[in-house]
């Protein structure tokens, strides 16, 4: 497993894997947008030369939002969901970001003890913020 800086040439196998990982995935347009823009960092987790995670974050100035953040369901529960996000968090901080903020759905338990974990703390809930209306979980961590 490597994971390594996410590349113009990734958009395709991010889009399936975002579809896989989603009921309301991201269009292609939509991250294929987000990822060119200049405060975006992305990075991929990669297998036997197939890319099998991926994390997006926008970040201006001293915060950032992860935006995009899955692992194949072939590869979960292996640790590497969390390094994926260790590995952002220190791109992050090496871009001068000290909060890092995210939305969760409330039923997706396990990411949000995945974020838990790594030390984000639940500083808000919004209210039918998804668009089968369920709510969200604002998280943040300090780094
Ligand atoms: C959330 C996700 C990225 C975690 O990746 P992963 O590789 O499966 O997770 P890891 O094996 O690295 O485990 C990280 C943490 O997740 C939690 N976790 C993982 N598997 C779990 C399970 N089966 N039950 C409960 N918690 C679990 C634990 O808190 C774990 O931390 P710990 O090892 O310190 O206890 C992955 O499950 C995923 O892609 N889910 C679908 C997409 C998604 O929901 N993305 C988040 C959108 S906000």
């Amino acid at each position: 497993m490597k994971i390594r800086f996410w590349e113009e040439r990734d958009l395709s196998a991010v889009a399936d894997l975002e579809r896989e990982c989603f009921s309301d995935p991201w269009s292609s347009q939509a991250i294929e947008e987000t990822a060119k823009r200049q405060d975006f960092i992305g990075l991929v987790l990669e297998f036997q030369g197939e890319v099998v995670g991926y994390v997006g974050c926008l970040f201006a100035f001293d915060q950032a939002d992860i935006l995009l953040i899955a692992v194949s369901k072939n590869h979960r529960g292996k640790g590497w969901g969390k390094t994926l996000l260790e590995k952002a968090l220190g791109v992050l901080k090496i871009n001068q970001v000290q909060n890092v903020f995210l939305e969760v759905r409330k039923s997706n338990l396990v990411a949000r003890s995945c974020y838990a974990g790594r030390g984000f703390k639940e500083i808000a809930e919004r209210k039918g913020y998804y668009s089968d209306g369920e709510d969200a979980i604002i998280m943040e961590k300090e780094i």
